[in-house]
């Protein structure tokens, strides 16, 4: 079976740190095409898909983006080379005829508003951790945000559309110096229950 090998696991894992800090290279809508090339095939239940990634490409929606961080978020938002909102569609199931095509009706099973936004959130949340994953893999790094005003934010930036915000993302090539020390891990036996 193949596996990956030292260096790659050191890449996503092992040497992976959430950055801070980013070197001047510029990054832009091709390098998240081609990470998402990728990341496109980490599962949902049932393949729903609901993330979708709010990239603030002009100077203005980048700063409507900013109005709703404050103090290092906000510094560190701001001189990445991009940013990113991490989105999930509460809407998801008008894609379903085309992504689950083995259940006919498939989006009746999300017609409950509760449910449906529930699961928008869970699997936008799952699809995420694949999303960093692939930022890692591509040699980029990023920085998720919760501290950000999200209300604040949907109600502005998103307003109109059928996506909630999760996290702001800034992403770049990452400056190693801007690393923060690592923090402890839980134990194997913490996270492990052997019953
Ligand atoms: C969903 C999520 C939200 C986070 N929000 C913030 C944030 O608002 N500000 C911040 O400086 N770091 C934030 N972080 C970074 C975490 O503190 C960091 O990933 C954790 O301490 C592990 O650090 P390491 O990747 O360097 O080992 C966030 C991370 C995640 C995954």
């Amino acid at each position: 079976m193949a596996t990956l090998d030292d260096a790659a696991l050191d890449l996503l894992f092992r040497e992976a740190h959430t950055a801070h800090t980013y070197l001047d290279t510029p990054v832009g809508v091709a390098d998240i095409e081609r990470v998402w090339s990728s990341v496109q095939w980490a599962p949902s239940t049932m393949n729903v898909q609901p993330l979708r990634l709010f990239i603030a490409e002009s100077e203005r929606t980048r700063a409507a983006v900013l109005e709703h961080l404050s103090g290092s978020n906000h510094d560190k938002a701001a001189a990445a080379p991009l940013l990113a909102v991490v989105c999930a569609d509460t809407d998801f199931h008008l894609t379903l005829d085309r992504l689950v095509p083995h259940i006919p009706n498939a989006s009746d099973i999300f017609s409950d508003d509760e449910r449906r936004i529930r699961t928008a959130r869970e699997q936008t949340w799952l699809q995420s951790g694949y999303l960093i994953l692939g930022i890692r893999g591509a040699g980029l790094g990023c920085g998720p945000m919760l501290g950000y005003d999200a209300a604040g934010l949907d109600a502005t930036v998103l307003e109109g559309t059928s996506l909630v915000s999760l996290m702001v993302l800034t992403i770049g090539v990452p400056d190693p110096a801007g690393y923060r020390p690592r923090l402890p891990r839980l134990a194997n036996h913490e996270v492990m229950l052997r019953r």
